[in-house]
């Protein structure tokens, strides 16, 4: 089940167009999953190497980075049993649309990427239920599991953000859905993990 905090949070459901693209490019979409949790774990190190000061936030990250860092495992493991080999891809532009928009100053800075990666996560969290019921059984049960986790990572952002902010984050945080929301809307060239809108998806519509 979708928690009701994510669902309050995200202003916007993902778009069927994107869950029937996702179901035709099986590949990409393991691909790119994969490619996140690597990144996932990734942005937990930099930040850990950002604010070795942030005691909290040094120790919640460490569990983090090793969790993403397993999911990349696991979903690797899947891709290789389905004969698909890993490889980079480019990343879609949905991350650097939202981390555009964070303060260049500290503290506001981290409080920003904080607020924004608990987007990432609620996003990922809402992409895993919505596309868990259309897939096979495996994926589908790998794909609940992970809602899971995901859901506690988008709880452990946010509760980082609100104990480092000076003042209530309810603004940042109404912003930034916005910001969340429209890339979510916005057509996009490429399929990938977070991205918007198929482009085929409006062409079809406006044909
Ligand atoms: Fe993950
Ligand atoms: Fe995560």
């Amino acid at each position: 089940m979708l928690i009701p905090e994510i669902e309050a949070f995200l202003q916007c459901q993902t778009p069927q167009s994107w869950i029937d693209c996702a179901l035709d490019h099986p590949e990409e979409l393991l691909l790119d999953h994969a490619n996140c949790e690597k990144k996932a774990a990734g942005t937990a190190l930099t930040l850990m190497f950002r604010y070795p000061e942030r005691e909290e936030l040094l120790q919640h990250l460490s569990r983090l980075a090793r969790e993403e860092l397993r999911h990349f495992e696991q979903v690797t493991a899947i891709m290789k049993k389905r004969g698909m080999r890993y490889r980079q891809i480019t990343a879609s532009s949905y991350a650097q649309r939202l981390h555009k928009h964070a303060a260049k100053q500290e503290p506001e800075k981290l409080i920003d990427s904080l607020i924004i990666l608990a987007f990432i996560e609620a996003r990922s969290c809402e992409r895993f239920y919505r596309l868990a019921p259309f897939l096979d059984e495996e994926l589908g049960r790998f794909y609940t599991s992970l809602l899971k986790s995901e859901s506690r990572h988008f709880e452990g952002y946010l509760r980082m953000a609100q104990l480092y902010a000076k003042q209530p984050i309810d603004q940042r945080v109404a912003f930034f859905a916005e910001v969340e929301r429209e890339a979510i809307l916005t057509e996009d060239e490429v399929f990938r993990f977070h991205s918007g809108v198929p482009k085929q998806a409006t062409e079809t519509a406006q044909a």
